[in-house]
């Protein structure tokens, strides 16, 4: 039976464990300079119904290095944007291509897709959740502060984004503390929640926290919003004075891209706790484990 990464949920802790373990390496030989090609003569299909710049270089680069290689389909250049299914693209591409990433709006289109591909699929963001970035984003904690378990994370502004909901499925899987910080109407819906504590008071959930993280106030389909989120979120700036309420060896994290000056100042951005382009290139490095555990079942 295929596999699918749609969300964090459908890895199991031990799976979690052996593909940062698998990143790590996979990390170094690429610094080693040494060649990995165990995705040879493997095809991966990247369909993107929003736009993107790190998921598609860093999937294109990914297969590329381990010896594969990427197609990278717009939807609104497909003959989806035509009237044609979903289902039968997802049925056709997997003709074709060993696995495929699917970048789209709906987790109802997301898992459709899933269920009519014959082969893997992943989510490279959705409304719901952004599990890829999610899982380079626990891997630059590890690899940074020694470890994730037990942490505390301060996630602050839109803590309904994707993000902040892949973030709350993944605090009990990964056992670290999360704490929320938004206004109401920008928070995740109870059920979604899980053991994570929200507030609105971004000092509160930022003081001691090890990691401080945000994402933008206008999400990718949320343009029309722009105004009333602008003014909502206002006050959940990740700036130098919030951040000197963390603990003093604290990171910061931003899954790009960023609006400097909106929900994070250009001083936290390129500053000494940033860890955001490391965090950026680790998505080339887990998403490489990615792949072969879904495409060699490894
Ligand atoms: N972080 C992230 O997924 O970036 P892109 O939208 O550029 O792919
Ligand atoms: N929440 C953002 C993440 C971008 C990678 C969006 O969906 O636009």
């Amino acid at each position: 039976m295929k596999r699918d990464f749609l969300r964090l949920g459908d890895f199991s802790s031990d799976e979690h464990r052996a593909l940062f373990h698998r990143a790590r390496e996979l990390k170094a030989k690429r610094r080693l300079g040494e060649a990995v090609r165990t995705l040879e003569g493997r095809s991966l299909l990247l369909l993107f119904e929003k736009a993107s710049t790190r998921t598609r270089i860093s999937f294109e680069a990914a297969i590329g290095q381990l010896g594969g290689n990427a197609i990278t389909l717009p939807t609104a250049d497909s003959q989806i944007a035509r009237g044609e299914t979903l289902e039968d693209t997802a049925r056709v591409a997997s003709r074709y291509v060993d696995a495929i990433m699917f970048r789209t709006h709906g987790d109802d289109r997301l898992r459709a897709f899933a269920r009519a591909a014959t082969v893997p699929v992943i989510n490279g963001l959705s409304d719901g959740g952004h599990p890829v970035q999610v899982l380079a984003d626990l891997f630059t904690m590890a690899e940074k502060l020694g470890e994730v378990e037990g942490k505390t994370v301060a996630f602050v502004g839109d803590c309904a984004s994707n993000m902040a909901l892949s973030f709350c499925e993944a605090a009990p899987i990964f056992g670290f503390d999360l704490r929320l910080a938004a206004p109401k109407g920008y928070r995740p819906p109870t059920a979604a929640l899980g053991r994570a504590r929200v507030t609105s008071d971004p000092e509160e959930a930022v003081a001691g926290a090890d990691v401080v993280i945000t994402d933008v106030f206008v999400s990718m389909g949320q343009e029309k919003e722009a105004a009333s989120r602008m003014k909502a979120l206002a006050g959940y700036q990740v700036n130098e004075q919030l951040l000197g309420k963390a603990h003093g060896n604290a990171i910061v994290l931003h899954c790009l891209p960023a609006h400097r000056g909106e929900e994070i100042t250009a001083g936290v951005i390129d500053g000494p706790h940033s860890a955001i382009f490391d965090e950026a290139e680790n998505r080339l490095h887990v998403q490489k484990a990615l792949l072969e555990h879904l495409i060699l079942r490894r």
